[in-house]
């Protein structure tokens, strides 16, 4: 069984999808990692993000990599979003999903093209979305905990942009696949949206 989960950033696709993984006794990739991972090798190359072929390059980042720590931050995020609009990074990743959502028992995956891309033959597709407005605070909260000092405001104008280039990027936009559930998360705590996921992948399993 393929559970592939969709959404945009700070959503809570991630948390949810964790959940699904250990619900279900399924491994999990995070796929926004390895573009993260991409971001941050482009930056360690002194290379520039919106340049295809130094993006192209920094796809060869070392697996250690993808235990650093500067991967969660909010600039790491900035970057991979940049470096995920280029065809080439996105083929260079690829075979490393595929084989990932092939496993014999199965997998869950998270990202932006899961459901339409990596594995549009997954047997169950959610796509987890929430307002602007609740994923900055929820960011901003987050952030409070680690003693960041940002904006709200400045949040939301970041997760704006990001949203914007994810969804208008040619290939592989950030979309909803056409037999999704779609679950809003705006409303929902943690521990609401989790069981609301685990219902909608029962749902679609019955
Ligand atoms: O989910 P995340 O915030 O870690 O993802 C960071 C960026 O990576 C996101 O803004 C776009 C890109 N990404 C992608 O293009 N395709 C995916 N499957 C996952 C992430």
């Amino acid at each position: 069984m393929i559970i592939a989960v969709d959404g945009p950033t700070a959503s809570g696709k991630g948390t949810i999808s964790k959940a699904l993984a250990a619900h279900f006794g399924l491994p999990h990739l995070d796929t926004g990692l390895l573009y993260r991972a991409v971001g941050r090798q482009v930056a360690l190359n002194d290379g520039d993000p919106d340049d295809a072929a130094d993006a192209l390059a920094a796809c060869d980042f070392p697996d250690s990599l993808l235990a650093d720590p500067a991967l969660r931050s909010e600039e790491t995020g900035g970057l991979a979003s940049r470096v995920s609009v280029h065809p080439a990074v996105r083929q260079a990743l690829y075979e490393r999903q595929r084989a990932f959502a092939r496993q014999p028992g199965g997998a869950v995956l998270d990202g932006r093209d899961i459901g339409t891309v990596i594995a549009p033959d997954a047997e169950v597709k959610l796509f987890v979305t929430a307002s602007v407005q609740a994923r900055a605070m929820r960011r901003w909260l987050e952030m409070r905990d680690r003693e960041l000092d940002l904006e709200l405001r400045e949040i939301e104008a970041d997760i704006a942009a990001r949203d914007k280039r994810d969804i208008e990027r040619k290939d592989a936009p950030l979309r909803a696949a056409a037999d999704a559930f779609i679950l809003d998360t705006s409303g929902l705590g943690k521990e609401a949206a989790i069981a609301a996921a685990i219902e909608a992948v029962e749902q679609a399993l019955r």
